[in-house]
């Protein structure tokens, strides 16, 4: 029996919530939810986003998952992140079949540096204007390529790549490459290279499988996630993982979506594959792999999908049929 959060926040967060959970119902393993708060709804009623409950909640769990949270994001979000010290955020991009991806077998993985660099919160007015302040460490540099490093190694990948702009942010992302060099050396086996971040961006789009695991800095890997949700079908299909050394929290790369809130018709898949990856992290492979594999068929027969992936099906019957493919995989 795991001890599950579950925070499913506002707008579509709260639709491929209940879409996840139902489906993950058929499940043979256990799972303890205990339900939280936090978002814009919650800030309407309480004046708080995210109340000290929901972070205890989460604290006494063995994962999370979590939906979206609107325009209290940064308060929800970001907060939980640095509250809970989830320094890596791990961003598959992946190609499935029956998605509107624009080439077939992408599969490469970003890992995002999730506590600091422009979303420290350091953040002023000033006389001309204002100012934010981009803080990189050493400590957090190293720690995060050394993630990305070993996540290839456990994962049967061969190349990491830096993603910065260190010829312009010559101290900081200056720091941040020394760094990957630094660990790069202790992974003899797994090559490594560095790019700009501009041409990255071009090069998600040209050249997509000179990639295999990108590591960069917190914007950066914020802003080339959601390019490679683009490159692979939408943000309707892209998980991510926040990691930290005690916990893990499981959300989807998108947000509240409230041009399609309240209308049942979001797609589920970024969620169950957010899903997917919190029973990885829980250990639970095969179980991991099952549902992933109901989803790829759900997505292949492509009859009972979402509208941004062609079909008429609401949020509920896509759930129901990924659920009927998995259950039926666990008997
Ligand atoms: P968004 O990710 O919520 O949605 C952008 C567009 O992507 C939607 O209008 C929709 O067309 C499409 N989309 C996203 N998820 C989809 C799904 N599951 N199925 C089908 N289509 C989907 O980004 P947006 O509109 O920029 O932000 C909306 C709100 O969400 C904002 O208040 C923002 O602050 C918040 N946000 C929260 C995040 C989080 O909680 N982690 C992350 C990103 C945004
Ligand atoms: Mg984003």
């Amino acid at each position: 029996m795991y001890k599950i959060a579950v925070i499913p926040g506002d707008g579509i967060g709260k639709e491929v919530m209940e879409a996840t959970l139902h489906i993950l119902d058929a499940s043979t393993i256990g799972f303890e939810y205990t339900f939280a708060d936090a978002g814009d709804e919650l800030a309407d009623k309480t004046g708080i986003p995210l109340p000290q409950k929901t972070i205890d909640i989460v604290k006494q769990s063995q994962a999370c998952l979590f939906g979206a949270a609107g325009e209290t994001a940064a308060d929800v979000i970001v907060k939980l992140r640095r509250e809970l010290d989830l320094y890596v955020n791990l961003r598959p991009v992946k190609s499935y079949p029956g998605t509107k991806s624009l080439f077939e077998d992408i599969d490469f993985v970003i890992v995002r540096e999730n506590t600091e660099g422009l979303y420290s919160g350091i953040e002023e007015y000033t006389e001309e204007g204002a100012t934010a302040v981009r803080v990189i460490t050493n400590k957090a540099s190293e720690r995060i390529c050394r993630f990305a490093f070993e996540y290839a190694v456990k994962t049967d990948r061969t190349k990491v790549t830096a993603v910065h702009k260190a010829n312009v942010l010559k101290k900081t992302d200056g720091i941040f490459k020394d760094n990957f060099y630094k660990v790069a050396e202790e992974f003899i086996g797994i090559k490594s290279d560095d790019k700009y971040v501009d041409a990255t961006a071009m090069f998600f789009i040209t050249q997509p499988k000179m990639f295999s695991v990108i590591v960069t800095t917190n914007l950066f890997g914020d802003i080339l996630s959601d390019e490679g949700a683009g490159l692979v079908g939408g943000l309707g299909l892209i998980p991510s993982a926040n990691i930290g050394e005690k916990y893990g929290l499981f959300e989807p790369v998108h947000g509240s979506a409230p041009l399609i809130a309240g209308k049942g018709i979001a797609n589920p898949s970024a969620m169950v594959l957010s899903a997917v990856m919190m029973l990885e992290y829980l250990g639970e492979i095969e179980e991991a792999r099952k549902l992933e594999e109901s989803l790829i068929t759900v997505l292949t027969e492509g009859k009972i999908v979402t509208e941004d992936l062609g079909g008429t099906a609401s949020t509920m019957e896509m759930a129901a049929e990924i659920r009927a493919k998995f259950a039926m995989s666990i008997n």
